[in-house]
């Protein structure tokens, strides 16, 4: 018996686009709504392992429409970024991890795993064709989307025995309408996104799709996403599309940076970890971050709607911020809870941005653009 072949960057195949689209005024984008020239796909069979990788010109393929993904949403997603200096230095922002969390979705899945660096050398070579679509923008990148469906032609529900990876990638600017500014938040007591033993912990589509009806719904309030909780408690879990950090200063002054621990219910964001990593840096002392307070704590831990209603109202709350791919770092300045706003501190300037999520921006975009040198930030 031998193993079918893992994923060969060796063999890839690239078709150029010879209509390149031109290049769009970046001020003018919506978020996901343009796509560069070139794609990736790589097809899988469970009898041949992963096929022949290639870029080809940005377009629809076919599909059966007894697809398993078009009907038991067999499919899961990345979300990844890549930026280009003045220098034209072209970088991803710690891609391994989008690679590992990938793997784990399609294992929750059972769709093919593959080898993660095989993958990334693709993403590279894709990225690095289409590099003159990143703009140069501050805050504005170029949105990487792997994306894996099974593509059997069957209606039985069970593993697929073929797939699809693909990826696209998309120049973008801020991920909600308003731009950079504060959001208001609906936390949700009638909706539920995810629950112990569901999915909410891996990256799926199906994980999306329930959450527009209610997204909706608290659009006609003026909220631009909801904030799920759990439980009788009111448990905080996370927005969504962003996972969600809440700032508290205790009564002998440190202040206190909060986020829900990862439980399975909560997505293990990239840029979540990345402001727990820089903020245990600084509690430690290992890696003070200028800005941030030397009475500083970070703590993993659960946190309830009430003890933020609670926290606004005697003043202890010093702000709350969403962190994703999409979203970057982004201020909360209302929640909506049972009927009541609960209003959420911003920063005075335009962005919002808080003390502390003011200091985490500067500090995760700066590695990601690689001003401030590390290893979070990965040359194309
Ligand atoms: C991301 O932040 O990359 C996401 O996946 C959120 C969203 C656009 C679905």
């Amino acid at each position: 018996l031998t193993t079918p072949p893992d994923i060969q960057p060796s063999r890839l195949e690239i078709v150029k686009n010879e209509n390149p689209k031109s290049l769009p005024d970046p001020k003018s984008l919506v978020f996901g709504h343009t796509f560069t020239d070139h794609m990736l796909t790589i097809p899988w069979s469970s009898k041949s392992g992963w096929g022949q990788p290639k870029i080809q010109p940005y377009g629809p393929f076919s599909l059966q429409p007894s697809a398993t993904v078009l009907h038991y949403a067999q499919t899961l997603f990345e979300g990844m970024k890549a930026y280009r200096d003045q220098n034209g230095k072209v970088t991803l922002f710690r891609p391994d991890m989008n690679m590992k969390r990938m793997n784990t979705s399609a294992q929750r899945l059972a769709l093919p795993t593959f080898n993660g660096d095989a993958l990334l050398e693709l993403i590279k070579t894709l990225v690095k064709i289409d590099r003159h679509w990143i703009p140069q923008l501050p805050g504005y990148s170029l949105y990487v989307r792997p994306t894996m469906m099974g593509t059997q032609a069957a209606l039985g529900v069970s593993a697929p025995n073929e797939a699809l990876l693909f990826v696209i990638c998309s120049p973008v600017g801020p991920y909600y309408a308003g731009g950079f500014k504060p959001v208001a938040l609906h936390a949700s007591t009638e909706w539920v996104r995810a629950f112990p033993g569901g999915t909410g912990g891996f990256k799926l589509g199906a994980n999306y799709a329930p959450g527009v009806v209610p997204q909706l719904e608290v659009a006609k309030q003026g909220f631009a996403q909801n904030l799920w909780l759990h439980g009788p408690e009111h448990y905080l879990t996370e927005v969504g599309t962003m996972n969600l950090f809440v700032v508290f200063r205790k009564p002998d002054g440190t202040i206190e940076l909060t986020t829900p621990p990862l439980d399975g219910m909560i997505l293990p964001g990239v840029t979540r970890d990345s402001v727990v990593t820089l903020a245990r840096g600084h509690a430690s002392k290992s890696l003070p971050l200028t800005g941030l307070p030397e009475k500083f704590e970070i703590n993993e831990r659960a946190v309830t709607m009430p003890e933020v209603k609670a926290a606004a109202e005697n003043g202890s709350l010093v702000e709350m911020f969403g962190a994703g791919t999409a979203a970057i770092i982004c201020p909360v300045n209302k929640i909506g809870y049972l009927g009541e706003d609960v209003p959420v501190p911003t920063g005075d300037d335009d962005a919002g941005l808080g003390p502390v999520a003011r200091v985490m921006l500067n500090e995760i975009s700066g590695r990601q653009l690689g001003t401030i040198p590390s290893d979070w930030s990965v040359i194309v």
